[in-house]
């Protein structure tokens, strides 16, 4: 089946199932016979991956700043847009991304407290004209999130990285700031209840995407 393939970005607090769901749909799009690409952020190229240790485990040995917090996502970003997204988008690929603009609104923006109105500029320079077609909000009360990483770190014997370590109150801000963000655009963003079983998520996921398929 060849046919134009779309950008879908996953949102939402920390455990709410972002990574799981990707490989989901990604499974799905390739069982119905699309190309499908999927991608992170931070991360995604090499410069991206590098960026990645200093912002979950500052491996630079030194506390960032949040001003520097910010400009490295969009950093990370700005090369991922245009080595791995925008070709993939060219060859009609379908893109899942783990995170992407609306991350640095919810977390620095209403997280760390920046000007939101600043950062949306940010992140228009960032990624220019490259929007996404679906992003997929997935909802999730920060205690039940943490929960699930408690129990993932302890499986792949991993550690909390700087953001999993932040207050509940942190994690309220940002919940609550993506839900914000949800009501601004609510052509492109999709809130999913992600409280529920992982096979139920994964069915309203599917009903958003086939009805972008449509469109
Ligand atoms: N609907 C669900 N119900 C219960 N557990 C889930 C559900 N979805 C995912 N999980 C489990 O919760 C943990 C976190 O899921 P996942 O890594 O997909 O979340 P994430 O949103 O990508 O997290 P992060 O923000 O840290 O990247 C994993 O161990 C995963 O298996
Ligand atoms: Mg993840």
């Amino acid at each position: 089946m060849t046919s134009l393939g779309k950008f879908i970005t996953f949102e939402g607090p920390e455990g709410g199932g972002k990574s799981t769901q990707v490989r989901r749909l990604a499974d799905r799009l390739k069982a119905s016979g699309h190309t499908v690409l999927t991608t992170r952020e931070p991360g995604g190229t090499p410069t991206g991956e590098v960026i990645r240790g200093i912002l979950q485990h500052d491996h630079a040995g030194e506390a960032l700043c949040p001003e520097s917090e910010l400009l490295l996502f969009e950093a990370s970003r700005a090369q991922l847009v245009r080595h791995v997204i925008l070709p993939a988008l060219k060859n009609s690929m379908w893109v899942l991304c783990d995170r992407f603009i609306d991350s640095t609104a919810a977390y620095q923006g209403y997280g760390r407290g920046f000007d939101l109105k600043s950062i949306l500029e940010i992140n228009a320079f960032t990624v220019g004209d490259c929007m996404p077609d679906l992003t997929l909000l997935l909802d999730v009360e920060p205690q039940t999130g943490m929960k699930r990483l408690t129990l993932r770190n302890q499986e792949h014997r991993t550690t909390r990285d700087r953001f999993e370590r932040e207050q509940v109150e942190f994690h309220e801000r940002v919940r609550a700031g993506y839900l914000q963000l949800a009501r601004r655009w609510p052509e492109r963003i999709q809130v999913i209840d992600s409280m529920r079983e992982e096979a139920a998520v994964e069915e309203d996921i599917w009903m958003a995407v086939s009805k972008l398929m449509s469109r």
